[in-house]
């Protein structure tokens, strides 16, 4: 047991690299280094004003009509998934072409490159796997494209603009069908070549973006601005949370927590690899105006309503 112990505090010593150099340790499955002891260990930026996770009360949520509609680029170019990993024993990562995927509009200030998706997930399928909740809802699991503002040479500098990085967020949800979607049966099958930490495998030309994204309606999201989720919780993020989840059946869900190892050796498996909510402190999460206060419809209304007054 003690030197179980022992190796797993030795996993989270390879954590993450702060401004000085010097590295902290961070995790989400031991009690001294998960994410409740994040901002006392690395306070700068995981104990900032602008953290992510959030929970998304859709009662205080704002109409801003300025959250247009998307355009993506290689979403369905299948050369743009160049390979999977697992990354450092936290997470299953996807890296991306970023001369092929990009991303535009939504309210964005310009073109953001897409480098690399990854998963948050809880334990199975029945379990809550997702950072970000709806009105306290966790769902099974969550999936982030990051993207990173087209002029900027690196992501040092990236993480130093508070508008730098991009993350489109999707929420997944279980569903009884089994080993669907087809482009999720193909992703999962690669998890069992990825199960010790740092393993990468090819899977160029076999999955798409959009195939991934199967019956999403990607114009209607949560936007707001926030952080990393991951140590050092840089507050760079300009944060979209799409409404729709993706739905995937449970049997695929499910290999995600029974396939992938946070070391080398055997155990344990990467389960629960989410932060928990953050307070918006003063934050407005914001969305598309709905339709029914188009100002169209809100005449309309307006004359419908004077018409039956008078
Ligand atoms: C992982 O396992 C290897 C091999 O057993 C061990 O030497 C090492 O200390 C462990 N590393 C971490 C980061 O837990
Ligand atoms: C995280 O660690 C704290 C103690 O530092 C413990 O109370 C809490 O239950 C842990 N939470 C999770 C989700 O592991
Ligand atoms: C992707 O969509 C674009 C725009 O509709 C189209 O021009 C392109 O040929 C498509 N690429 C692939 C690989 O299907
Ligand atoms: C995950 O679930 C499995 C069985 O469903 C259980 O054996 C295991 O202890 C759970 N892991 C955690 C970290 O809760
Ligand atoms: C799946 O089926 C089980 C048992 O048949 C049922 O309890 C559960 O609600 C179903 N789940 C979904 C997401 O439909
Ligand atoms: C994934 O999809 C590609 C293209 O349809 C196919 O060639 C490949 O065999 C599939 N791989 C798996 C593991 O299902
Ligand atoms: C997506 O949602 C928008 C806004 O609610 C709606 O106008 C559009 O018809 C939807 N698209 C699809 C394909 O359902
Ligand atoms: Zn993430």
């Amino acid at each position: 047991m003690k030197a179980q112990l022992v190796t797993l505090v030795a996993a989270c010593l390879l954590g993450t690299v702060l401004s000085d150099g010097s590295t902290v340790a961070w995790c989400y499955h031991l009690p001294s280094c998960n994410y409740t002891t994040w901002p006392t260990k690395i306070p700068h930026h995981c104990s900032g004003a602008r953290q992510s996770p959030v929970n998304i009360v859709t009662a205080d949520v704002q109409a801003d009509p300025s959250l247009t509609t998307f355009s993506f680029t290689g979403f369905n170019d299948s050369s743009a998934l160049l390979n999977i990993k697992n990354a450092d024993g936290k997470s299953v990562m996807v890296s991306l072409d970023d001369s092929k995927m990009s991303v535009s509009g939504g309210g964005l200030s310009g073109l953001y490159k897409s480098k690399q998706f990854h998963l948050h997930w809880g334990n199975g399928s029945s379990s809550a796997g997702s950072e970000h909740t709806v009105n306290g809802k966790r769902y099974p699991m969550e999936l982030h494209i990051v993207h990173m503002k087209s002029t900027h040479p690196s992501m040092t500098v990236a993480l130093d603009d508070p508008t730098g990085l991009a993350v489109l967020g999707f929420f997944i949800e279980a569903t009884n069908d089994s080993s669907t979607p087809e482009m999720w049966k193909n992703l999962t099958s690669f998890l069992l070549k990825i199960s010790r930490k740092g393993d990468v495998v090819d899977i160029k030309n076999q999955i798409t973006m959009d195939g991934l994204l199967k019956g999403v309606n990607r114009t209607r999201y949560y936007r707001y601005l926030g952080s990393l989720t991951t140590p050092s919780c840089d507050e760079a993020v300009v944060w979209t949370v799409f409404k729709d989840p993706i739905k995937v059946s449970q049997d695929l869900i499910n290999l995600f927590s029974t396939s992938v190892y946070i070391n080398t050796t055997a155990q344990p498996l990467i389960t629960n690899n989410f932060r928990g909510v953050q307070a918006l402190k003063g934050r407005v999460i914001k969305s598309q105006p709905s339709s029914a206060t188009t100002p169209y419809e809100a005449l309309s209304l307006t004359a419908a309503l004077l018409y039956y007054l008078l």
